[in-house]
């Protein structure tokens, strides 16, 4: 039960008056698409890096749909019986806005910084509130860039600092198509990736109000938090960073499918068949404070990693032979923080050892805490290697849970078992402390920023090297 539904937790904005409507998930013609600038460096060696501008792009949950006009499709959780009287009209009838780059930071909360982006946890307008973002890296205008990171590294740097329990800044993977589903929807997808279309993840979720470009009108539950329909949106997920300022885990979650896949009934995984869906939604993570090492990541410098200053993080894709082709074996990481390399924490839980995701670290991890292991069942890191060879989107989110309340990643989960029981306590944070609610009331000026993002061969985007004060100032 390592972790919940991505996605399921944000308030979608819902404006009033903002926009237009999408038909057969049409583009809207108020406001013509920017998309907020990114940098990428691509390395071949230290020291040999190439610096491209890139972009991101909103998913298109977030957008404001509408008839073409000003008459909204979907507000306050609903469908409009009118233009959704079932899945082909409403895809139809129904279209999706664009946002200027001024609207992507005044509506969603998102900023340009310097070398990345910001991404706000709530944002009032006169519409009403939102809550948190999605946002894919683009290869260009109309295309997400796929990466391939087998025999690769992926680095980028990461302030959590603001980031309270129960909120996740999240720096992912997902085998979602590059074309965001559009050549694939046969004709039911106009809008593509240019407006952040094609969700998917490990979790399968429900709430994506259009899959493969059909509403996901059948029976949308309204009342639901968040509302969801019949169909779920199922495909590999790797996460680099799920993070706040308390707690940390990266996990790779592989799935018997290639690409995406619409699923319902039990090929989604849902409730008490969550072991028989195509993906694994558990996943094998590495937390560190789960795995034993309480002084390993926090919110000051009594921590060797403290969350209190940016951070960067290297993640590496290690295959069995050292070659492209070969088989995935091991996910490591090491962190640099003021100019000092940190190794990664050593399990120290009784039963498991190692410092990086192997097949048997995380057979050892369920083993001692009594979870099933879906993983391996799900092919383990050699099938996640395959989705990795295949190409995947970048994703950078800001969320909260208001399935579970971001428990398994920060606090005791199941929150009715014993915290003394190996692998419930995944951080320090109160079993009452994530509640979405409360976040949102209390906390609305919290924020992250993810920066100075670099992939390439393995020891090519950070030295590994450097030791303790080499090279402070
Ligand atoms: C909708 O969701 C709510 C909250 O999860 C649930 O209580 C209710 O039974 C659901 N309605 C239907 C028709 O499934």
């Amino acid at each position: 039960m390592a972790k919940m539904a991505l996605s399921l937790a944000l308030g979608l904005l819902e404006l009033a008056l903002l926009s237009a409507v999408l038909s057969a998930q049409k583009i809207g013609t108020h406001v013509a698409e920017q998309h907020p600038e990114m940098p990428l460096w691509t390395c071949s060696a230290l020291g040999d890096c190439t610096k491209e501008t890139l972009t991101v792009v909103m998913d298109s949950n977030w957008r404001w749909i509408h008839d073409g006009q000003y008459t909204n499709c979907f507000k306050d959780g609903a469908w409009d019986a009118m233009l959704c009287p079932d899945p082909d009209t409403c895809s139809s009838n129904c279209h999706l806005e664009g946002a200027s780059t001024q609207e992507y930071a005044s509506t969603y909360g998102v900023h340009v910084v310097s070398d990345g982006l910001m991404l706000d946890f709530v944002t009032a307008t006169q519409y009403g509130e939102n809550y948190g973002s999605r946002l894919y890296m683009m290869e260009d205008a109309a295309t997400y860039k796929m990466f391939h990171l087998k025999n690769r590294e992926f680095t980028f740097t990461a302030d959590s600092s603001q980031l309270h329990c129960g909120m996740n800044g999240a720096v992912y993977f997902v085998e979602m198509q590059a074309d965001g589903g559009l050549a694939k929807s046969s004709g039911k997808n106009e809008a593509g990736a240019a407006y952040g279309t094609g969700y998917c993840d490990a979790q399968c979720p429900h709430d994506l109000k259009f899959i493969e470009g059909e509403a996901n009108i059948i029976d949308w539950n309204s009342t639901s938090n968040p509302p969801v329909g019949h169909y779920g949106a199922c495909c590999a997920e790797m996460d680099i960073w799920e993070a706040n300022s308390r707690a940390t885990a990266y996990t790779p979650h592989p799935c018997d499918i290639t690409g995406l896949e619409r699923c319902e009934g039990v090929a989604c995984g849902d409730k008490n068949e969550r072991y028989d869906g195509v993906c694994d939604k558990d996943g094998c993570d590495f937390n560190s404070w789960r795995l034993g090492d309480r002084e390993f990541f926090g919110n000051d410098g009594t921590f060797r990693v403290n969350s209190a200053k940016p951070v960067t993080l290297v993640t590496q894709f290690i295959t069995h032979d050292g070659t492209d082709s070969g088989d995935l074996v091991d996910i490591r990481r090491f962190y640099v923080q003021d100019g000092k390399v940190i190794q990664n924490s050593e399990a120290s839980m009784a039963g498991v050892s190692g410092d990086s995701v192997t097949d048997q670290l995380c057979a050892d991890l369920k083993s001692a805490s009594g979870d099933t292991n879906d993983f391996k069942r799900k092919g383990g890191l050699k099938v996640m290697g395959e989705a990795l060879d295949r190409g995947m989107v970048l994703v950078f989110s800001l969320w909260d849970d208001s399935v579970s309340d971001m428990l398994w990643l920060d606090s005791d989960f199941p929150a009715t078992a014993n915290p003394t029981d190996p692998g419930v306590s995944r951080g320090p944070c109160d079993t009452t402390s994530g509640k979405p609610k409360f976040l949102r009331a209390t906390y609305p000026e919290a924020s992250v920023t993810f920066s100075q993002v670099k992939v390439g061969a393995i020891g090519s985007t950070e030295s590994a090297d450097r030791r303790l004060g080499e090279l402070s100032v």
